[in-house]
């Protein structure tokens, strides 16, 4: 949940001297901000420095990270035409670079913490290289989908076989488990969730050779958990809309849960980060299977002394249930 990123000083220092993508791309540089909020917050699991963005700029779409804006695509993907274009040979070979970071990271970490490698699912990538960059509405992509059902498909197929080379690789550089993150899904009816983002989760899931390494699903806004229950993976990714203990109740024990505190509480006085904690803990009960972690990415104001305050409050809280 950018562990490493503009809310840290320490990230922000070498981000002011190099651009977002070069960051990415230099092993030096991404293992040493992947490692900063180790020392500095205090978590107890490394996640890669890196962006799901690099796939799509693998393929030859040219990327750019503007500070106000967000990522960009200044050619996306409007036609099967635009599509037949992108470089889809090799994109695993062209991602050496992050390979040779976790390599890196394995090495500055020295057992400290286990190293989590992530992807984008293929719905959420190719919601960014159809729109071209985020959205309120997604009515591009819609448009899309909607209008080219097979076009829409071909890319959704052609990621998929990415992401299981890119997620394979990740595994054998080191990783010590792996998150795909399917930020939009929760902008799709639950049938187009099934038919444009959840058939590809599970045709990924079944192919990672994961040698032991657990597999975390992330879908956002997804409300959907027999289904999520159902894939081939260890453990499914929560944000805040939905009661963890709830969510323990309806899928039993078959998968651990990941999240679901609210990063804006980072924003509020100390006392109700900590009972916000102790709720989520309550709410989950005891016994193993749970990954204590925000439901989203950190917002860059959060002030770094209620983030380590929040990692001190789970250490603390969660001895008398695990
Ligand atoms: O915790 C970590 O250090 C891991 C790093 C990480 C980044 N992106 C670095 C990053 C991870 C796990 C991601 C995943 C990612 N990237 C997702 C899925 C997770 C999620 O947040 O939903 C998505 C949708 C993206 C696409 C993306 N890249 C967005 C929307 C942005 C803008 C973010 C913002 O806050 O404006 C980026 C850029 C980005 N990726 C930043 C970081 C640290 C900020 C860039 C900067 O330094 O200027």
């Amino acid at each position: 949940m950018r562990q490493a990123g503009r809310y840290l000083p320490e990230y922000r220092a070498i981000r002011a001297k190099t651009d977002f993508l070069t960051l990415c791309k230099t092993p030096e540089l991404a293992s040493e901000v992947t490692v900063q909020p180790i020392d500095i917050i205090g978590v107890d699991a490394a996640i890669l420095f890196s962006d799901i963005l690099v796939i799509p700029e693998a393929m030859g779409m040219a990327l750019e990270v503007i500070e106000s804006k967000g990522p960009v695509f200044d050619h996306p993907i409007r036609s099967l035409t635009d599509l037949r274009k992108l470089n889809t040979e090799g994109v695993t070979d062209r991602l050496q670079y992050v390979m040779d970071a976790i390599k890196l990271t394995k090495q500055k970490l020295s057992g400290r913490v286990p190293l989590i490698g992530f992807s984008g699912a293929p719905w959420t990538l190719a919601t960014y290289m159809i729109e071209g960059k985020g959205s309120k509405t997604f009515d591009t992509v819609k448009r899309f989908m909607y209008s080219e059902p097979e076009a829409m498909h071909e890319l959704l197929r052609i990621l998929s076989d990415a992401v299981v080379d890119y997620l394979n690789a990740k595994i054998r550089a080191g990783c010590d488990a792996v998150q795909i993150f399917d930020t939009w899904a929760g902008i799709l009816s639950p049938r187009d969730f099934e038919e444009f983002s959840l058939q590809y989760i599970r045709y990924i899931c079944e192919r990672l050779e994961t040698n032991g390494s657990p597999v975390i699903v992330f879908a956002k806004g997804v409300h959907q958990f027999d289904k999520l229950a159902d894939l081939k993976c260890d453990v499914i990714g929560l944000d805040w809309t939905q009661d963890i203990g709830n969510v323990r109740s309806r899928i039993g024990e078959t998968k651990a849960l990941q999240g679901n505190f609210d990063p804006c509480i980072l924003f509020a006085p100390k006392e109700r980060i900590k009972e916000e904690t102790g709720r989520i803990l309550e709410s989950f009960g005891g016994g193993s299977g749970h990954v204590f972690n925000l439901g989203h990415g950190i917002l860059p104001k959060t002030p770094v002394e209620n983030a380590k305050y929040f990692v001190s409050c789970v250490k603390e809280l969660s001895i008398k249930y695990h």
